[in-house]
């Protein structure tokens, strides 16, 4: 069977001011298999959000192709659900009207709509907030409607581009844990991209290391630990410390690289 998530040969290039081009991503390949959560990490500018935008649709590749369980991605649409770092929520629509917004591009009627988006403030911890309007909630509750509006539609792949980088330490970690205990009751193929590494490996099934100049996959790191995850016992195994330190030298690396 396909794998739900393909991407193939992707090479992007962005024009420079000058008349040049700038290759931002060379040669990338990987797939993502149903249920798997795969990391992105790697240094800043090295094309990670660029490559998530490519495979939501919102980027056309300069080469290459992102296959979604055998379609061929050509636009946005339903069948891959992206969650921002800066939450990107319409400020004139309340908590519940956010969470349906997809719902409603795709043209599901007013109650099926409202009826899933209960279903998802639910899920998400929500239970209260669905009249208020984002600036009414914190932070952290406006990335759960984040969250809420892309699972609403029940995409095939979920994107996220940093969900937790515009939250403190501490809703950080209780996000963390809610979506990892939302994710194992309904696990999604998901594409994470982070800077952090504790984070990329509580989650991940497999690390995607980027290097930069150009951004390319320099290595596959693996994440071989037992689910469920409890943040605070893996943190402080064996496994997770080797995994890290792995990740830090080749970050390092990189960034040793980068500066040279
Ligand atoms: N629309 C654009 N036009 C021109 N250059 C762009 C465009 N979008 C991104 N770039 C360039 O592509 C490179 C990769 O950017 P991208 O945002 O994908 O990196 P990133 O890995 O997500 O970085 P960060 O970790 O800082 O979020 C950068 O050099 C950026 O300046
Ligand atoms: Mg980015």
């Amino acid at each position: 069977m396909a794998s739900p998530l393909e991407v193939r040969n992707i090479h992007k290039q962005f024009p420079l001011k000058d008349g040049g081009v700038h290759d931002v991503l060379v040669d990338v390949n990987f797939t993502a298999e149903a249920g798997e959560f795969v990391s992105l990490i790697g240094p800043s500018g090295c094309g990670k959000t660029t490559m998530l935008r490519i495979v939501h649709g919102l980027e056309t590749p300069t080469r290459g192709e992102i296959i979604c369980n055998s379609v061929k991605v050509e636009k946005p649409d339903h069948r891959r659900g992206l969650v921002f770092q800066h939450f990107n929520l319409f400020p004139w629509r309340t908590v519940l009207d956010n969470i349906g917004y997809g719902l409603e591009v795709r043209g599901d009627d007013k109650k099926s709509r409202i009826d899933r988006a209960r279903v998802m403030i639910e899920l998400v911890g929500l239970e209260g907030f669905g009249n208020h309007y984002p600036h009414e909630i914190s932070g952290g509750m406006q990335q759960r409607v984040g969250i809420a509006r892309a699972l609403a539609l029940d995409p095939e792949v979920l994107l996220m581009d940093e969900p937790f980088g515009a939250l403190d330490a501490i809703t950080r970690e209780r996000l963390q844990r809610d979506i990892s205990s939302i994710l194992e009751r309904q696990p999604k193929t998901t594409l994470f991209v982070t800077h952090n590494m504790d984070e990329a490996i509580y989650f991940s099934d497999r690390i995607l290391v980027f290097g930069t100049r150009p951004g390319r996959i320099i290595e596959e790191v693996k994440v071989p630990l037992a689910r469920p995850r409890q943040a605070d016992t893996i943190r402080a195994s064996r496994e997770f410390t080797e995994i890290r330190e792995h990740l830090w030298i080749l970050l390092s690396k990189e960034m040793q690289r980068e500066d040279a």
